[in-house]
């Protein structure tokens, strides 16, 4: 067995793709930090036991030094720290150009693979994603250059990002043909944020072993520890959660991150700190197995409590939902 493999709780993505541990960093706020700062988060996440770090050509462009900030900062902590690159699983992502302005055309696309090993100064992406799917691009063409990145040897593996169901299943269908497989997808997963669970995101997950990175696993910190309450729903999820932490003798913010990690398909959380002590918290989380009570009490709370402050959350109860319909109709 791979020598990777046999550590606790890591896996392959996808059969020959690069092995990785049940915890991702992301690098959103990697390029407002110097050098030194960003070396010291990443090698508390190495040093954490997290080897996949994540980022992508856009971060740094909202807000923060400009496009490709974030990807030319983790270049420089990998000149930094040579023997760093053998340590850790290089993710980025392009197709978006700014916000909510997306584009996954195969010259962008093409272009954005050899600017970001560029930035990063690697020859190969160990995984490269497409960051949003693009309505204006066919699936097609966006196939051919996934294909052609990885027979090239620019690109070990490819995933996906914020994709429906349905556009996941329209890109595999153009790559079936092909030796390449989409091995992750990046969605939105946290206890404020459950849809994935019911909407067939982490179905086709189980169906294909497409590996879940689950982003904001901290709902971007309102389930940080000692985050106020925003809403009524975030105060009984913290209720609970907070709950299981004093049972457990840990905090909110592992026990939020291990409601990410319970589901069967293993989704792998990508945190976001920008503080190295709070990595090395986070990986505790990898040794917190919840158990079904209270991972279900935390999922009624986030769905149950307060149905109507998000319209996409779980379906309904279909009797109440039932009823709900019979007295409207009857009201009209
Ligand atoms: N694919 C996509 O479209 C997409 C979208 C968004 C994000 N991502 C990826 O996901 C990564 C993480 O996203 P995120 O930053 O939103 O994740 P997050 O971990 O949910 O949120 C980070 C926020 O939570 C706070 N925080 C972290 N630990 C805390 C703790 N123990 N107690 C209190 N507050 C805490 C942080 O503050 P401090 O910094 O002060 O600790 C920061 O403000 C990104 O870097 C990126 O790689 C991908």
């Amino acid at each position: 067995m791979d020598d990777a493999l046999s550590r606790p709780g890591h896996r392959s993505l996808g059969p020959d793709g690069p092995v990785v541990a049940p915890m991702a960093y992301g690098c959103a706020h990697l390029a407002e930090a110097s050098t030194d700062e960003a070396r010291a988060r990443i090698e508390a996440a190495v040093e954490s036991g997290i080897d996949l770090i994540d980022t992508a050509d856009v971060y740094g462009a909202f807000g923060g030094p400009g496009f490709g900030a974030a990807e030319e900062r983790l270049g420089a902590v990998l000149t930094a720290d040579p023997g760093l690159r053998e340590r850790i699983v290089i993710a980025t992502k392009g197709g978006v150009r700014a916000y909510r302005s997306y584009d996954t055309s195969p010259e962008t696309l093409r272009r954005a693979i050899d600017d970001s090993r560029r930035r990063l100064g690697i020859e190969v992406i160990d995984l490269w994603q497409v960051h949003r799917p693009d309505l204006l691009t066919h699936p097609a063409a966006v196939a051919e250059v996934l294909a052609e990145a990885v027979t090239s040897g620019k690109v070990r593996a490819v995933g996906i990002s914020q994709h429906s169901v349905s556009q996941y299943e329209a890109l595999r269908s153009h790559l079936d043909a092909t030796p390449v497989a989409i091995v992750t997808n990046q969605i939105e997963l946290h206890a404020l944020q459950p849809n994935a669970l019911t909407d067939g995101t982490l179905d086709l997950a189980a169906r294909d072993d497409v590996v879940p990175l689950a982003w904001s696993p901290l709902g971007e910190g309102r389930l940080g520890d000692g985050a106020a309450a925003q809403s009524q729903r975030t105060a009984a999820v913290h209720a609970v959660i907070d709950r299981v932490a004093t049972d457990a003798g840990t905090s909110r913010s592992t026990v939020a991150l291990a409601w990410v990690m319970r589901h069967p398909t293993r989704p792998i959380p990508i945190i976001g700190t920008t503080r190295p002590e709070r990595i090395r918290a986070a990986a505790a989380a990898i040794g917190l197995t919840l158990t079904r009570d209270a991972w279900l009490a935390i999922t009624r709370a986030a769905t149950d409590s307060y149905p109507d402050e998000r319209p996409r959350l779980l379906p309904r109860h279909p009797v109440r939902s039932a009823v709900r319909r019979l007295s409207r109709s009857r009201r009209t």
